[in-house]
């Protein structure tokens, strides 16, 4: 029986062309289309992204699924357990976003305390008066102490970039952290950060995840002291075609070995 793949997109690179000349099944269709929905039923390999979340009753629909393969590191928007309990492997993409998303992180603590967006914003509204000794101060950062949740490869990463402009560095881990202030998206309690810049408890908030992509929380856009980015993590050309091509290598590799 010929294998049928169903991805949402041709993602980044020519990989998913690629995988169409091993598999000439492949369809790409978008997310929830007609289309992707009536291929659903009899595709052995899904591919998606982060935004484009599957639950138990979509994979019901595929009795032959043998593999879905998502092109983020994350997994959440993916029915686990249920994977687990009817064998289909899922296939991610770790290692290959750990520089591009440190490197933004840092773009984040850099934008935050030297007042990037309000200096770019003022000289773009044609209202900057010229240098004045107290114009934009922000906070430099050798010598004060930067605290990263979690030490995995990305909280790794962005300690080297830390380090290397002088910052002192303290790590926190903890199995199941949920609601707290800092990190990735679901992990932060949204609404009490808010709340914390509006006190002036917190100095910045600078974020790339949200809960609930692209619906965020009206409050961040009135929010004072923060940078808000739109889920750029990975987003560097190199990075996402690596994506692309671990991605497509693994679910090939399933197809063709498991
Ligand atoms: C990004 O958030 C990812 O999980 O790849």
């Amino acid at each position: 029986m010929s294998i049928r793949i169903l991805s949402t997109s041709a993602l980044v690179g020519p990989y998913v062309e690629q995988l169409g000349l091993d598999f000439p099944e492949l369809v790409v269709a978008p997310y929830r289309s007609a289309a992707w929905e009536s291929a659903l039923l009899q595709a052995q390999a899904l591919i998606v992204l982060l935004s484009e979340p599957l639950t138990e009753k979509d994979l019901e629909q595929c009795p032959d699924l043998r593999v879905i393969g998502t092109y983020s590191v994350g997994i959440n928007h993916l029915p686990g357990a249920y994977c687990k309990s009817r064998g289909i492997l899922i296939v991610n993409t770790p290692g290959v976003l750990t520089d591009a998303t440190a490197d933004l992180a840092l773009a984040l603590l850099l934008a935050l305390t030297r007042r990037i967006s309000e200096g770019e914003t003022l000289v773009r509204s044609g209202n900057w008066k010229g240098w004045e000794p107290d114009l934009l101060l922000g906070s430099s950062l050798a010598g004060e102490t930067c605290g990263i949740l979690g030490s995995g490869p990305i909280g790794l990463a962005f300690a080297r970039r830390v380090f290397a402009i002088g910052m002192k560095i303290v790590f926190w881990d903890r199995a199941g952290t949920h609601d707290m202030v800092t990190a990735r998206g679901g992990i932060v309690d949204e609404d009490a950060a808010i709340d914390l810049l509006h006190d002036n408890k917190i100095g910045g908030f600078g974020l790339d995840v949200y809960d609930n992509e692209p619906d965020i929380r009206t409050r961040w856009y009135t929010a004072p002291r923060t940078v808000l980015l739109p889920h750029l993590g990975s987003a560097t050309r190199q990075t996402r075609e690596n994506m692309s091509r671990m991605l497509c290598d693994g679910v090939r590799n399933i197809l063709l070995n498991h």
